[in-house]
């Protein structure tokens, strides 16, 4: 029997991330090639024209998943009923400028925004942030929609770990599905933490981890965690503009793992509202490792910190603490 439509909304979907993700998510990439969708996508009334032209791409490219587009400029059509909200909508940063500039115009947004999901959205929607500064802007989601559960609001790391994933397959030379359980610890900002301390890589003779394999210590304790913290900057040079079409593919991943589950013994990144683990203080929206099963996603425990992990998930935590306070700063 076909299964009933999932309404996803997708915030700032006249953007570039928006053009990218809009069609992943309506061929399958987001939620399963058997999962027919109902797309809401949601402007500001200056971008309505643009949003209304990329209404008109989705139907010309009639795809057999897509089953109705919603392309508005009010927030609470926008919300109505939706499962699944990706919340790209806001202002990205440009060459030179540092993500605290980015803070001010875009935590109103997500206080706004939050009444407006809270209000008209299903009661066990499925919240994605990755709107920068994107963990502090689903926390401020998360203070201003109380009545959503908190398990239900996270922000995109996935992003970073799959940057992260992606170097390390470069650095060996082997296929970047065979490097699993690289780790994100903390803000989607520079000050994150790629951890492969955990990770491993599929050999031809089993699984090694990564840190036998790459035997240059010194790479993956400096030059590999700068490459994956400075990652998007280094985008946002060399195209003027920041990541979209790897920025849309993370967010179909993010979701899809949430909702779908994560592979038997794999784990992912995802900034999720932070329950004490690890020592991380409650109350951030901090990037920890979780596995995914039946729509929930639950922080993998055990894992052994070294002093030099501790070091810069403290630090990363406490970027978050300070971007909190600034935050509320710029509400008030
Ligand atoms: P963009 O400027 O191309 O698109 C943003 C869209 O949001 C625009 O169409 C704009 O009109 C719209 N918008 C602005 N205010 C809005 C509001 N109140 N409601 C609805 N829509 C609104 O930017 P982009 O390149 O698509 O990036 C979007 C965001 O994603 C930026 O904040 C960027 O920094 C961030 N980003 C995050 C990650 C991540 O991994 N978390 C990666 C890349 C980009
Ligand atoms: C990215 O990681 O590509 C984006 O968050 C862009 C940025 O501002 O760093």
């Amino acid at each position: 029997m076909a299964k009933n439509p999932v309404r996803v909304l997708v915030t700032g979907a006249a953007g570039q991330i928006g053009y990218a993700l809009v069609p992943m998510i309506a061929r399958g990439a987001m939620l399963g090639p058997d999962q027919p969708v109902i797309l809401h996508m949601l402007d500001i009334e200056p971008a309505a024209e643009a949003l209304n032209g990329v209404k008109m791409e989705l139907i010309d490219a009639a795809f057999p998943l897509l089953k109705g587009v919603v392309a508005t400029t009010d927030v609470a059509e926008a919300c109505k009923d939706v499962n699944i909200a990706v919340m790209v909508g806001g202002f990205p940063r440009k060459e030179g400028m540092e993500r605290k500039d980015v803070m001010s115009k875009n935590v109103s947004i997500y206080k706004a925004q939050a009444s407006a999901l809270e209000k008209h959205a299903a009661p066990d929607c499925k919240v994605l942030v990755v709107a920068n500064p994107a963990n502090t802007n689903a926390l401020i989601l998360k203070e201003f929609a109380p009545s959503i559960p908190e398990k239900n609001i996270t922000c995109l790391t996935r992003l970073d770990h799959n940057r992260a994933l992606g170097q390390i397959s470069e650095r060996l030379d082997v296929h970047v599905s065979d490097v699993k359980n690289v780790i994100i610890w903390g803000n989607h900002s520079s000050t994150q933490y790629p951890d492969v301390n955990h990770a491993t890589v599929t050999t031809s003779s089993g699984e090694k981890s990564v840190r036998e394999i790459v035997t240059d210590d010194n790479w993956l304790n400096s030059e590999f965690i700068t490459t994956v913290q400075q990652r998007g900057a280094a985008i946002i040079k060399a195209r003027k503009l920041s990541s979209a079409l790897s920025a849309a593919s993370s967010a179909c991943d993010h979701i899809r793992d949430w909702v779908l589950g994560t592979p038997k013994g794999t784990w992912v990144s995802m900034g999720v509202y932070s329950d004490g683990s690890y020592g991380i203080q409650e109350g951030l929206i901090y990037s920890f490792p979780v596995t995914c099963e039946k729509g929930e996603w639950s922080i993998v425990q055990g894992l052994k910190i070294d002093e030099f992990s501790r070091a810069k998930m403290d630090a990363t935590a406490k970027e978050l603490a300070e971007e909190k306070s600034l935050a509320y700063s710029c509400l008030n």
